[in-house]
């Protein structure tokens, strides 16, 4: 049997919604699937006959915790084929070109990116574009069948040799360069803890792909300059124990998405 490995991030779902549905579309052609949440997958767990990394795009770049990841991986001791997930609004930049690159590096082969559209957790688009684009009908049971079938397509036809070429006129991989890590965060800055509402669960704490919740005792605290500003906290807390001046609780949503990923990083925490 084959095996296939899923190194995957996700802080508000969409891409761990993917994920289960990429999961079943290997299992329907006879690879042995493991799902390895990057934050508590040992970087060595690396020998599969396909490697599958799921994440979701940040300011034009990959979301750092899995560029991170990717990083601090060993190399593969043979060459081996890779598949990206990529879930963002639209707007993938050069992605599928750096990864490509970084994966070289470690003797992964990326075949394939697949570009899926989920942008329904971005709440600057819930601000701005809030009755004016179908944001909730994202990723809804239909679509993700969708992605199903898309990856299914690609394993029947074989996994291609996809050269991803640097697009220099791309404005959003520039966009991208120049923004230094800890801008994503900024509009995250003027946010409050309510210290009543927190029951403690540590789900926050668990899913920050910037480590940037700390617990002390029974406080929490926030580094605002390291936060990336995905969303993740605000979005998984069950108590809404988190607040940000200029979006109210109505941008934060316990989408359908979430339940399942707060249970699957609970998991992989083993908490
Ligand atoms: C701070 C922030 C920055 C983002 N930047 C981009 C971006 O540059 N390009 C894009 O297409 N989508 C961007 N998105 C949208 C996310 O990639 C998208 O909502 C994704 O589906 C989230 O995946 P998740 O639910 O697995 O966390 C951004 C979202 C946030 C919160
Ligand atoms: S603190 Fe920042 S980086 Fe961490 S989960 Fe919250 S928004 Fe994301
Ligand atoms: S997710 Fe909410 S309730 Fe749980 S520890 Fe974080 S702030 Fe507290």
């Amino acid at each position: 049997m084959k095996s296939a490995n899923i190194f995957w991030q996700s802080q508000s779902g969409n891409t761990y919604a993917c994920v289960i549905k990429t999961k079943e579309a290997l299992e329907a052609v006879g690879f042995s699937v493991s799902l390895r949440h990057i934050l508590s997958s040992a970087p060595d767990a690396l020998e599969a006959d396909l490697l599958v990394f799921a994440f979701p795009v940040y300011n034009f770049k990959p979301a750092t915790a899995m560029a991170g990841f990717i990083e601090k991986l060993p190399a593969c001791s043979k060459e081996t084929p890779a598949l990206a997930l990529i879930t963002c609004t639209g707007l993938m930049a050069n992605i599928p070109y750096i990864l490509r690159k970084k994966l070289k590096l470690k003797n992964i082969l990326l075949s394939e990116a697949v570009k899926i559209p989920a942008s329904e957790t971005y709440i600057l688009l819930r601000k701005y574009f809030k009755g004016t684009m179908e944001l909730d009908s994202r990723l809804n049971e239909a679509e993700l069948e969708g992605v199903k079938k898309q990856i299914a397509g690609i394993l029947d036809g074989g996994l291609k040799k996809k050269a991803y070429i640097f697009n220099p006129f791309s404005l959003w991989h520039w966009l991208g360069k120049m923004s230094p890590e800890a801008a994503p965060g900024k509009p995250f800055q003027k946010r409050s803890w309510d210290e009543e509402k927190c029951t403690l669960c540590g789900d926050c704490y668990a899913l920050c792909p910037s480590g940037s919740i700390k617990r002390s005792g029974d406080k929490l605290s926030v580094n605002t300059s390291t936060c990336v500003g995905c969303c993740g906290c605000f979005n998984i807390c069950p108590s809404n124990a988190w607040k940000m001046e200029k979006f109210g609780e109505e941008f934060f949503l316990k989408n359908r998405h979430t339940a399942k990923l707060v249970e699957a990083i609970r998991a992989s925490t083993k908490r």
